[in-house]
């Protein structure tokens, strides 16, 4: 299977990658021991907090979803893109509210991703509004989002009390939150080392679920600025801490920057599915978090600000975690 990458929000024109940069072994989160009560959950939420606070990112193994669900959602997302355009086109749009969307422009900073975007959750709300083609697109891309989704709740529980906040901290709010998968197809490169497939950014909401068809995510090092390449064992899912986890923690996680670049050996398709808090939801600096030592720091802000935020980025020239900071 061919494959690629997926994303959000792209903040730079893109830098020509020079060289090969370093691989880097993401630290590994066992989820299986999360569902227990003794002390190899509290080891795990230690590991979590290292790993949000000192690279904002991680990779987990153990999840429960099974090979055959995440193949069958990469294999959907890449027959999506295979169709005809005139299939594709009926999801064209300019409008970013829209509850699917997708987009070839191959113009500007995203030049070579195209990419599907649809809200998932509550999935029998957004279903009927994706693709009718590949004929088994809905059934095996739900079955994948319904996964993912319980996955992503029990890791925004154990982050939430990894900061000391308790993992019932938000009451229901995380269970009403949005998910929006961005599945993201890019083409094999002809020049490698040359082009990029998504430009440099970090996501909007408080984490980000990635599954990739193969490599291509590159991760820039919080300390050294210096870009890695990222290893991903099979069967495993990456996850990033994004911008409104970085404003709930007061700035204790970081929000990661990545980009993907293109493989030389084949296309690539990647699904990301991003959670946060319900479109209307403010998320603020946890109070707990503040104090004299430690101020708020983070404008107030949720989903439906950083779509309003979205078409003026370029103008403003700065981030949305920026634009909050
Ligand atoms: C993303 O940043 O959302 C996608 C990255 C990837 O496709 O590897
Ligand atoms: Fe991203």
């Amino acid at each position: 299977m061919s494959a690629a990458l997926l994303s959000s929000i792209s903040l730079v024109p893109p830098p020509v990658p020079n060289g090969e940069p370093e691989s880097m072994q993401m630290p590994i989160i066992d989820f299986s021991k999360l569902q227990q009560t003794d002390g190899s959950r509290l080891a795990v939420i230690r590991d979590v907090e290292t790993a949000c606070r000192e690279i904002g990112c991680f990779q987990v193994i153990n999840h429960g979803i099974s090979k055959s669900v995440m193949e069958g959602a990469l294999s959907a997302a890449y027959d999506f893109f295979e169709l005809p355009a005139e299939s594709k086109a009926e999801f064209m749009s300019p409008d970013i509210t829209k509850p699917v969307r997708y987009d070839c422009s191959n113009e500007g900073i995203n030049k070579s991703r195209s990419y599907l975007k649809h809200y998932a959750h509550p999935l029998e709300e957004w279903i009927k509004f994706w693709p009718r083609e590949p004929p088994t697109y809905r059934i095996k891309m739900g079955q994948y989002a319904i996964e993912v989704r319980r996955v992503a709740l029990c890791l925004m529980h154990a982050i939430l009390q990894s900061l000391g906040l308790g993992q019932a901290y938000l009451g229901t709010k995380l269970e009403e939150g949005v998910q929006l998968l961005a599945v993201n197809y890019y083409p094999q490169s002809t020049q490698p080392g040359v082009a990029l497939g998504l430009a440099p950014h970090s996501d909007y909401g408080f984490i980000t679920i990635l599954l990739p068809s193969c490599p291509g995510l590159e991760v820039m090092d919080p300390k050294t600025k210096v870009w890695m390449s990222v290893l991903q064992p099979e069967d495993t899912l990456h996850v990033h801490i994004g911008d409104h986890l970085e404003a709930l923690s007061n700035g204790k996680y970081r929000t990661v920057v990545h980009r993907a670049v293109l493989n030389s050996e084949n296309s690539r398709v990647s699904i990301a599915s991003i959670h946060g808090l319900a479109m209307n939801e403010k998320v603020r600096s946890a109070e707990e978090l503040v104090d004299e030592q430690n101020p708020a720091m983070y404008k107030e802000s949720s989903f439906r600000d950083f779509l309003d935020f979205l078409p003026s980025k370029e103008i403003k020239n700065k981030s949305y975690i920026d634009s909050l900071r």
